[in-house]
Formats: C-alpha cells, sequence, structure tokens
C-alpha cells in the first residue's frame, strides 16, 4: 500500500506539472481527491489494515494528501495568474483608438426640395397642414365637388381599398379637412404622398408627391392668387421667372387655370428654345393647376360663399425636384440607391 501510495504521489506531482488550464487542473483534482479518486478509494481500504499498520499508513496517506492538496493549491495559483493574463492580452481595449464613426445620411431630394417650398409659403405667412394618405370617397372626390360618376375621376386611375376609402389620389382632401375645422381665414400648405394606378416609368410613378394649397377670407379674388403664386415662382426659380395663367378645368375650382412659368433653361430665348431640353421647344414649363376655390366646395365645408372666398392650387413636386436637381428619371427617386442619393 504504501508503494501505491508513493506511486499516486509521484504520478500526480508529474501530472500537474503538465497542466496548462484551470479545467485540466480540476480534472486532475477529480481523479485523486474525488468521490472515485484514486486516493480516496486507497484511504477507504485503510479499514482492512490490521490495527498495527492502520495508524502508520494512516499518517503517510495523510501526508502525502497534505502535500498534493498544496501542490494542487500552488499550481492551481500559477494557472489562475496566466489566464487572467491572457484575458487581458486578448481582450485588450485601447480607449484612446477614436470610435468607428456612425454613417451621417444626407437629406432626400424631395425632403429638401418640400422643405425649400415649405419654407418659401411660411415665410408669406402660410401654415402646413397634412391630412390622411387613406382616405374617404368623400374628402378625395365628393366634397371636391366631383360625384359618383363623374368623368374627373377617370382621369385619376384611383387604387380602392377596403370599406369604400382610396389611397387619395391628390392632396385637396387637405382642403376639405381644413375648411371642414371651421377656423377662418385660411392659408395652407399641404405636402404628401399621392397614389394613382400608374405604370412606372422616367416620368410617372404609382407614388407621387404633390403640395396642395389654400387660401380662404373675406374678399379673396383672382388678383390674390397670381400675385401669391407668380412669388412663388419668382422665389424657387429666380426674379427673372414670368408666369402665366392658361385658363383649365378643375371640378373644384372656377374659374380654373394652369400656371406655366417662363423656360430657366432658354429663358424663353427664340435662339436657343428649339434644342431646350427643359421645355421642348415652348419656352413654357407647366407647374401647377390653380383655381378660385368652387361655391359647391365652400358650400359643402359649410363655409358661406357669399361672405367668403379663396384660392387653391396643387402642383406634382417630382418635376420641380428633377428639374431644380437635374435628374432625368424619376425612378432614381425612389430606387433608394445611395450611390445616387449620397450625391445631395
Ligand atoms: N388636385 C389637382 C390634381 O391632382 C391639382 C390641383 C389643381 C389642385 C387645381 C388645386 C387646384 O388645389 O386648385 O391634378
Amino acid at each position: 500500500m504504501r508503494e501505491k501510495l508513493l506511486q499516486i504521489k509521484d504520478e500526480t506531482l508529474a501530472n500537474l506539472e503538465k497542466t496548462t488550464t484551470l479545467r485540466d487542473l480540476d480534472e486532475l483534482r477529480v481523479a485523486i481527491f474525488g468521490k472515485k479518486g484514486e486516493l480516496t478509494q486507497i484511504l477507504r481500504g485503510m479499514g482492512a489494515l490490521s490495527a498495527e499498520e492502520r495508524p502508520k499508513m494512516g499518517e503517510i496517506a495523510n501526508s502525502i494528501r497534505q502535500e498534493l492538496e498544496t501542490a494542487l493549491e500552488a499550481r492551481k495559483t500559477t494557472l489562475a495568474g496566466a489566464e487572467m493574463a491572457a484575458a487581458m492580452e486578448s481582450e485588450f481595449i485601447d480607449v484612446t483608438l477614436p470610435g468607428t464613426r456612425p454613417i451621417l445620411g444626407t437629406k432626400h431630394p424631395m425632403t429638401m426640395i418640400i422643405e425649400e417650398l415649405c419654407n418659401i409659403f411660411t415665410g408669406m405667412g402660410y401654415e402646413i397642414a397634412t391630412g390622411p394618405d387613406i382616405e374617404t370617397d368623400y374628402h378625395n372626390f365628393q366634397a371636391l365637388n366631383i360625384p359618383a360618376h363623374h368623368p374627373a375621376r377617370d382621369e385619376q386611375d384611383t387604387f380602392y381599398v377596403e370599406g369604400g376609402h382610396v389611397l387619395r389620389t391628390q392632396t385637396s382632401p387637405v382642403q376639405i379637412r381644413k375648411m371642414e375645422e371651421g377656423q377662418l381665414p385660411i392659408a395652407i400648405v399641404a405636402p404628401g404622398k399621392v397614389f394613382r394606378s400608374d405604370d412606372i416609368d422616367a416620368t410617372h410613378s404609382p407614388v407621387f408627391h404633390q403640395m396642395e394649397g389654400l387660401v380662404v377670407d373675406r374678399g379673396i379674388h383672382m388678383g390674390h392668387l397670381k400675385g401669391a403664386l407668380t412669388v412663388f415662382a419668382q422665389t424657387l426659380f429666380g426674379e427673372d421667372v414670368k408666369t402665366r395663367f392658361r385658363p383649365h378645368h378643375f371640378a373644384f375650382t372656377e374659374p380654373s387655370a394652369e400656371m406655366d412659368i417662363s423656360c430657366f433653361g432658354c429663358g424663353g430665348d427664340a435662339a436657343k428654345m428649339p434644342t431646350c431640353r427643359l421645355c421642348k421647344g415652348e419656352g413654357w414649363i407647366e407647374l401647377l393647376g390653380c383655381g378660385m376655390v368652387h361655391p359647391n366646395v365652400l358650400k359643402n365645408c359649410g363655409i358661406n360663399p357669399d361672405e367668403y372666398s379663396g384660392f387653391a392650387f396643387g402642383m406634382g413636386l417630382e418635376r420641380i425636384a428633377m428639374q431644380r436637381y437635374n435628374i432625368d428619371d424619376m425612378r432614381l427617386l425612389f430606387d433608394n440607391d445611395i450611390r445616387f442619393l449620397k450625391q445631395f
């Protein structure tokens, strides 16, 4: 038994040297001191010894156990230190290194154009108004003097959704919502998305943006409309820009007009005009629809047309952004290609 004990001691001390991790060390400890460990088993066998031998063997066994325990403990300290040092090395963080900068986006050209137009109008005393993208048929059509079977509906290929609602085909319903609030006078612009069942090409998209304008007060007349929209066009495109108003038809205005601006590409110059890419030889560029708010529309919103009058206008924003930023394909505005958007 004595030899066996000495053998265990020598082997254990040798194995101890070979351990490289705390885990190795623990396995070794279990193999010796665990319930089924080598030393434990020997100590258990002591009962079989003679009364004479037992104390001697007990003494040897105890001293070996103590010696091994001390050696294990020492090894543990060494390995723990080494593991800590390795962790410190591998998990080292240099707090003085510069951080990774978050990628800063830029404003989308549509956002920029909306902000620019809003600034022009708020500068003239208008407020910004909004309305829902999903509208009632009433707000999008009926209240705007477009009843159920009116041909004006055909011009706007509409997405109808459940419950008789529509994805608004124009921002004009915001006019109705504003007038329904019952606070007069009104001077608002309302930018936002509109939806039409159009196929996508370089100048069309089923989702696009419009900006609506509405002014209602006592004594508002066509002169106010022409003045406000001319100042707007000159602020946006330059003081030299001229405006012209062509008679047109919209169900919700009477009289109605389309406003053109003199082409800022060729300036209406007879020599440059024929080859001008912007106005295609016209000298004029169509910018928006407008008119005096139809008495029926005022009445629909509880406003007395004998006491109040107003003007309204609406314009598509993609075309303005495309002209402003020299973009030749509307799809670029919706592709979300970062390489394109980064340029703005
Ligand atoms: N809603 C019209 C459209 O989508 C644009 C428009 C024309 C709005 C005349 C107006 C207006 O407010 O007075 O084509």
